[in-house]
């Protein structure tokens, strides 16, 4: 086994940094894909906690090689002080062990601006956005006037590029949004000091990936967000605005279909959900908050609560079949202790009908009541198993129930946020 995809099934914060982090060890390469720091993605070293917004996870591991591909929208800012996060903790990033690719966007401050006043505007639906300037700099890419890595190669073309686009965005933050303009000089003069800090991490990472898969490095690819954020899959308009789902390796990383062997999903043993949007099982009750608490639920990014549910097999379903997942590695299942009855949602009663098929309709889901099937809980502490048949019997009969439902096995079943409180059923790369 060469390459991994590992990609969030639910609505993001599935646990992929723990399971990237987990993996890593494996591999010699690993990619972003999609988004940019809208991700918050944890990893848990003993009592060294590290949350990474835009380097891949897996460069907690020595002598791995990192990079970002050109789905991704960076900011430089961003990415600049998480590398000196890092050098702090004696981890270096050179351009030898780190790539961004010349294709990758830009974020500039006119996004993050635009992103913010739309979330406060009264005349937009609130998408309740991490407001780092994502949807904005993905519109610009659609809209073809993003400014790209590339860009910031070409001192002049630069600025010519920079100045045009902020002389047509302060019309609309003045005019529309009722937003102060940005000043073009102070702009250019901050992006050309990113420049000569990053001009030599820039490359051409499609190339340099095809390289490293012929030469057979082991390449991990680190999914951001989960499937129902994704722009075309989600539960559109309340989603990101990029590729969240494993079609956001290729178009994201500028390689074949054919270069991934194997595709696993991370889901957790219960449903979480930050801003707005339909989330059918959401509770709002002790359980609710048995869930919040008991699994430190609060975003790794804005650090806003996030809001808890019984686990849906209706949305993981729908995400089995929207990635072809290979494994699944089920995160959490340690924050359902003490929980009894289990809920799995089954299905949606809308109006009269009884759905099994993730709804397109919005409408729809908003008013989809769920169908649900009891299992019984357990008490017992089981942080420490490390082997499928340490774990009480009502645990497994959740876990079986949950991979039947799912139709894939899983590979991984994450007991804490620790790498060693994992059970591995099945590792990809050992395959
Ligand atoms: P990501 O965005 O998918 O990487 O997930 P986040 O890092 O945003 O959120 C997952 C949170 O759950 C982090 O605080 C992790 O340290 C933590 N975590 C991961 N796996 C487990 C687990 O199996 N049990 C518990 N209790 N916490 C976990
Ligand atoms: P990781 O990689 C959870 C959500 C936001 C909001 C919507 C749009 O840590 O799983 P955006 O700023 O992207 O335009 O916000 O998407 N969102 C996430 N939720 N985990 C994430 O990333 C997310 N990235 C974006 O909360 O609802
Ligand atoms: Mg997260």
């Amino acid at each position: 086994m060469q390459s991994l995809a590992i990609v969030g099934a639910q609505w993001g914060d599935e646990g992929k940094g723990k399971v990237v982090d987990y993996l890593a060890r494996h591999a010699d390469v690993v990619v972003r894909y999609a988004g940019g720091n809208n991700a918050g993605h944890t990893v848990v070293v003993k009592d060294q906690k590290t949350v990474l917004h835009l380097i891949p996870s897996g460069v907690l591991h020595p002598r791995k090689i990192g990079v970002l591909g050109n789905g991704m929208v960076v900011d430089p800012a961003v990415l600049l002080q998480e590398m000196a996060d890092l050098r702090r903790r004696k981890i270096v990033l050179h351009p030898g062990n780190f790539f961004i690719s010349d294709r990758a966007h830009l974020i500039l401050p006119y996004h993050r601006r635009i992103d913010l006043a739309r979330e406060k505007s009264k005349s937009r639906k609130k998408i309740g956005t991490t407001g780092r300037g994502i949807g904005p700099a993905y519109e610009d890419k659609a809209n073809r006037c993003g400014l790209r890595f590339s860009d910031l190669l070409n001192k002049d073309l630069f600025e010519e590029k920079l100045r045009s686009v902020i002389r047509e965005k302060n019309l609309y933050l003045k005019a529309i949004l009722q937003e102060p303009k940005l000043n073009a000089s102070a702009v250019l003069r901050e992006y050309l000091g990113y420049r000569e800090r990053l001009r030599r991490f820039v490359t051409d990472t499609s190339l340099l990936l095809d390289r490293l898969l012929k030469e057979g490095k082991k390449v991990l690819f680190e999914g951001a967000q989960g499937t129902l954020l994704d722009l075309d899959h989600g539960t559109y308009p309340f989603v990101t605005s990029s590729s969240a789902a494993v079609g956001g390796v290729f178009s994201g990383c500028g390689i074949g279909p054919l270069s991934l062997q194997s595709i696993l999903g991370v889901i957790k043993a219960y449903t979480t959900r930050v801003g707005e949007g339909p989330f059918p099982t959401e509770l709002q009750d002790e359980v609710g908050a048995h869930l919040r608490r008991e699994g430190d639920e609060f975003g790794a990014t804005t650090g806003r609560p996030r809001r808890c549910g019984w686990f849906d097999a209706v949305v993981g379903r729908y995400s089995v079949r929207l990635n072809g997942f290979t494994g699944m590695a089920l995160t959490k299942l340690d924050t359902l202790t003490g929980l009894n009855p289990l809920r799995i949602c089954t299905g949606y009663r809308i109006g009269r009908r009884l759905v099994t098929e993730f709804p397109s309709d919005l409408e729809d889901l908003e008013r989809a009541v769920p169908v649900y099937e009891d299992l019984p809980g357990w008490r017992e502490e089981i942080r420490s198993a490390r082997r499928f048949e340490d774990l009480p019997q009502a645990t497994i009969q959740y876990l079986r129930r949950l991979e039947s439902l799912l139709g894939v096995p899983f590979s991984f079943i994450s007991l804490g946020p620790q790498r060693e409180q994992t059970i591995v059923l099945q590792n990809p790369f050992s395959t």
